[in-house]
């Protein structure tokens, strides 16, 4: 499949994860890093991480035409990205860039049991991955460009993300649909610091699907209100005024479709009811659109055997993104997409847990129970399952009839 154009390019950061084994618990950092001591550890687990590995694999795993755009350097760790990634398929790394002037990312994930961990993080090629390095006549043809996470590479939030915006405006008028995935910015280094409503007021108007977590979107609109969450004085779990009133600031700077990821509360899903933006958002929505009109859903999670929550949200957005192609309606695609952020959830690495594209719908269609709703959904209407939830404002054939 990979061999077909690709449908989908996933660009923007990625890096090499090194987990070096621990023979065994520890009680505490201070007794294990004592300046001088020797701690012996086991094999390393070596995996890819970022927005490319994680949605770009996922896509793959879901059986998609997928082509990965992230740029390394010319040394050991880009190498075993690049080796990592071929093992999925060689074909996987035809868009890769190699900067000869560049350092590859990489990640020492210090994780014993028993103390939390810590990580060593070099951004390294992220930090200077700029819109230049977008080749767009690969990019081309495709249907989608899917990008992530701006807040860790530095030059596309640099000058309120004017290097973000030229990109996206450059795929867009290609008339291809343009994606983007967040990341939490650190709010003590220099992407704390950047205007984050300027860098989404200058990029939405060209992105057609916008898919940040709840958190990140908090942080970035209203700031004042994230830090009463992280001093426990305002509610840490949302109501659905709250999904509403940041989705509408979304949608009024451009974005076609918004998708807040809520972590183990579900998703939230919330379209334009613009007919003109839809209808220009790109060759992956364009098509669709009757369905996908002014809509607005809520979904918990479905069940799954929890091993690990890293690249839940990248994984969501390769469901959605999945869904979108099969040309599904929009009620069908939020519950793809949790479908397929669960199943990512079963495996403790990023993709592992992603079967293909039939065992998500097998496993739906056999009656996947779905979490109770644990956010204040009054006034909106549940489905028979109480796997759905539609908005008083939702454009359903039911609300319109
Ligand atoms: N414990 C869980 N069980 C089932 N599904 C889950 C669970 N945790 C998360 N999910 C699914 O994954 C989606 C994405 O998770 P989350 O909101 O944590 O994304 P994120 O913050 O972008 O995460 P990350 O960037 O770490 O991948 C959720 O919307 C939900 O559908
Ligand atoms: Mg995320």
């Amino acid at each position: 499949m990979s061999k077909q154009n690709p449908l989908i390019i996933v660009a923007g950061h990625i890096c090499v994860d090194i987990i070096p084994a621990w023979p065994q618990a520890v009680e505490s950092f201070a007794a294990v890093f004592k300046p001088g001591r020797l701690n012996e550890v086991g094999p390393a687990l070596v995996s890819t991480g970022g927005a490319v590995s994680n949605t770009g694999i996922a896509l793959h795993r879901l059986g998609v035409p997928v082509q990965l755009m992230g740029k390394v350097g010319p040394d050991l760790f880009g190498r075993a990205i690049l080796d990592v990634v071929a093992g999925y398929d060689p074909a996987l790394t035809e868009g890769m860039i190699v900067d000869p002037t560049a350092d590859s990312s990489y990640t020492l994930v210090i994780n014993p049991p028993g103390v939390d961990r810590i990580f060593l993080h070099n951004p390294g090629a992220n930090r200077t991955f700029g819109a230049a390095d977008v080749d767009l006549a690969k990019v081309r043809g495709a249907k989608v460009f899917h990008f992530g996470y701006p807040p860790i590479m530095r030059r596309m939030h640099l000058d309120d993300g004017a290097e973000l915006a030229t990109l996206l405006r450059a795929v867009h008028d290609l008339g291809v649909t343009t994606s983007l995935d967040m990341a939490q910015p650190d709010p003590t280094a220099e992407a704390g610091r950047v205007d984050w409503r300027r860098v989404l007021e200058n990029a939405l108007p060209h992105v057609d699907i916008f898919a940040p977590s709840l958190d990140e979107t908090i942080f970035m609109l209203d700031r004042a209100h994230y830090d009463a969450i992280q001093r426990g004085e305002a509610a840490r779990t949302p109501d659905v005024d709250l999904l509403h009133r940041l989705a509408q600031e979304l949608l009024d700077m451009g974005a076609a479709v918004v998708a807040l990821k809520l972590g183990e509360l579900g998703l939230y899903l919330r379209t334009t009811n613009n007919a003109e933006r839809l209808a220009a958002a790109g060759a992956l929505i364009a098509p669709l659109h009757a369905g996908w009109l002014g809509r607005e859903l809520l979904t918990p999670c479905y069940v799954a055997n929890l091993a690990g929550t890293t690249g839940a949200g990248d994984c969501t957005i390769a469901g959605l993104l999945t869904s979108l192609l099969h040309g599904r309606p929009a009620e069908e695609a939020i519950l793809d997409a949790t479908a397929v952020g669960a199943a990512s959830v079963e495996s403790p690495d990023a993709t592992g847990g992603v079967p293909t594209w039939e065992a998500v719908q097998a496993r739906r269609a056999a009656g996947w129970e779905k979490h109770p709703l644990r956010i204040n959904a009054g006034g909106w209407t549940p489905d028979a399952a109480h796997h759905l939830w539609r908005s008083p404002a939702d454009a359903s054939e039911e609300a319109q009839a």
